[in-house]
C-alpha cells in the first residue's frame, strides 16, 4: 500500500532522526525539503519508497548520509562526492577563506591531495585565478574531481601522483605560486577511535609518523625548488600545531609563519610564506 511523505517520515523516525529523513525523501523524491514538508498528505509511489527505506536501512548503519545522497554541500556550492573522497569538512572552509584573503589572478594555485575538488573549486568560483592545478595520489577521486570542475565550469588540470611530483616540470617554470593541502592527517589511533570516519577512506585521513609524514614529504619536495615565491596554506590537526611550526622552521629557517583557528578557536590552519 503507498504510503504518506508523514507516514514515510514517521517510519523512519524509529532508526534516524527526522532531518537526515527529511534529507533522504527529498533526495529519493527528487524534490526539496521545502517540497516535503509543506506536502506531508502525498502518497508516495511503491518504488520510491522501496528505495527510502533501503537508505534509511544503510544510515541507521552509520554510512554518512553524504554517500547515500553523492553530494555535500561545502563554501555554499554543492559537490559530488562518492565512496572514494573524503567528504569535505566545514573545517576546510577556513583554508579556503584564508587563500582567498591573499590570493590574486598573478598567484598560480597547486592543490594537493584534492579529493573531491572542493578546495581549489571554492577558490576558483571567488577568485580569478588564471592557472590551477591539482593532484591525488586516487584515480578514482580525481575522476570526482574533474566531474565538479566540470559542473561549477572551472579550469582545473588534474594530475595524478604523489603530493607535488607530477608536477615537478611545471613548476620549474612558474613563479608566485599559492600550494593549498589537506592531507591526511591523523594517527591510526585517532582513526581507530573515530566512529563517524570508518566508512571514509583510510587512506585520505591517516598518515604515519604522528600523522605528519605527508606534510614533511611536501615541505621536502618544497624546499627542491629555490627561488620561487611559494606560499603554503596546510590544514591541520590543532595538536600537531607545534610540531609542524618546528618541522617547518628547521627546513625553511627564514621561512613567515601563521596560524588560523577554527570556530572553536584552535590552530587549524598553517599559512607559510616560504623564503628557500
Ligand atoms: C583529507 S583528504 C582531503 C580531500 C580534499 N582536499 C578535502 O579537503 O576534502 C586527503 C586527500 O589526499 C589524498 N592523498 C593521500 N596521499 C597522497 C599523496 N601521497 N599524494 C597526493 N594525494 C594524496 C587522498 O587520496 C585524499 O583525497
Amino acid at each position: 500500500m503507498r504510503q504518506t511523505i508523514t507516514q514515510l517520515l514517521q517510519h523512519a523516525n524509529k532508526d534516524i532522526d527526522i532531518y537526515e529523513a527529511e534529507i533522504l525523501l527529498s533526495h529519493v523524491l527528487k524534490k526539496t525539503k521545502e517540497y516535503i514538508i509543506s506536502n506531508p498528505k502525498i502518497k508516495v509511489n511503491l518504488f520510491v519508497s522501496y528505495k527510502y527505506k533501503k537508505l534509511i536501512k544503510k544510515r541507521s548503519k552509520g554510512i554518512p548520509i553524504a554517500y547515500l545522497t553523492g553530494h555535500k554541500e561545502f563554501f555554499g556550492l554543492n559537490f559530488f562526492i562518492n565512496k572514494y573522497t573524503l567528504i569535505p569538512r566545514p573545517d576546510t572552509e577556513i583554508l579556503v577563506e584564508s587563500v582567498l584573503n591573499y590570493i590574486t589572478n598573478k598567484n598560480i594555485l597547486i592543490d594537493i591531495g584534492t579529493g573531491s575538488g572542493c578546495i581549489p573549486i571554492s577558490i576558483l568560483k571567488n577568485k580569478k585565478v588564471t592557472t590551477a592545478y591539482a593532484t591525488d595520489i586516487s584515480k578514482k577521486a580525481l575522476k570526482i574531481a574533474n566531474k565538479n570542475a566540470h559542473s561549477h565550469n572551472v579550469k582545473i588540470t588534474f594530475l595524478q601522483g604523489s603530493l607535488l611530483e607530477p608536477l615537478i616540470d611545471i613548476i620549474k617554470n612558474i613563479d608566485d605560486i599559492y600550494i593549498t593541502a589537506n592531507l591526511p592527517y591523523l594517527t591510526e589511533e585517532q582513526f581507530k577511535t573515530e566512529k563517524s570516519i570508518q566508512y571514509e577512506p583510510k587512506s585520505a585521513l591517516v598518515a604515519k609518523n604522528n600523522g605528519l609524514d605527508l606534510y614533511e614529504k611536501l615541505l621536502h619536495q618544497i624546499k627542491t625548488f629555490s627561488n620561487k615565491t611559494i606560499t603554503a596554506f596546510f590544514e591541520i590537526d590543532p595538536s600537531q600545531s607545534k610540531n609542524i611550526t618546528n618541522l617547518i622552521k628547521k627546513i625553511f629557517t627564514k621561512s613567515k609563519i601563521e596560524i588560523k583557528k577554527d570556530l572553536s578557536n584552535y590552530d587549524r590552519v598553517i599559512i607559510i610564506k616560504i623564503v628557500n
